[in-house]
């Protein structure tokens, strides 16, 4: 019994300090690169919470796909290329120096989300990041006009991120 409570009192301890010393370390600012084991566990974590919160059935997509690929260029320029670039891989300033840094659209990692996790990104955003919610401000069928129209992106985007398209 006493073993146990010396056990217990040294391991209390010993997790006071790493929070402590963890802390010590922390640094608010959005100036450094994130770190790759950083970056590895908050994409792992995101992604899954994307997958659990994204279940939801969405409304059926626009039928005229041209129209709302059309629609949803005219939406991006306004909402979403203040940070992610007009090409969508040329973040402006503001995105690039967010923490994280406003995401790459074009990009393998987010062209793999399904039609129905981008739906969802857009109209909740992500917590604890710069990505915004659209839901109070976009119907749903705007938002899928923007789904639509991300997926236009990688075949508009010029291969080193600058001078997009548009
Ligand atoms: C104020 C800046 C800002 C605006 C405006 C913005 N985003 Fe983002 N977006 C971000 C940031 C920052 C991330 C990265 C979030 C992360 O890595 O957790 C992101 C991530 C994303 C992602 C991918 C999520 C991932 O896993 O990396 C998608 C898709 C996306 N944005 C689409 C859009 C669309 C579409 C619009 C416009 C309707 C938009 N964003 C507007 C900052 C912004």
């Amino acid at each position: 019994m006493k073993c146990a409570l010396i056990t217990l009192s040294v391991l209390t301890a010993l997790m006071i300090a790493g929070a402590l010393l963890a802390f010590s370390q922390f640094n608010l600012s959005a100036m450094p690169m994130p770190g790759n084991i950083e970056i590895y566990l908050a994409t792992r974590a995101k992604r899954a919470f994307v997958q659990r919160n994204s279940h939801e059935p969405i409304p059926p997509a626009p039928p005229n796909l041209k129209v709302s690929i059309e629609d949803g260029d005219k939406l991006y320029g306004t909402e979403c290329a203040a940070c992610h670039g007009l090409g969508g891989n040329n973040p402006t300033d503001a995105g690039r120096w967010m923490y994280p840094r406003a995401a790459d659209l074009t990009s393998r990692e987010v062209q793999q989300y399904s039609d129905r996790e981008i739906f969802w990104i857009v109209k909740n955003g992500i917590r604890l990041s710069g990505m915004p919610a659209f839901g109070k401000v976009e119907s749903d069928e705007h938002i899928w006009d923007l789904v639509h129209f991300v997926r236009t992106l990688p075949a508009n985007a010029s291969p080193n991120g600058a001078g997009a398209t548009h």
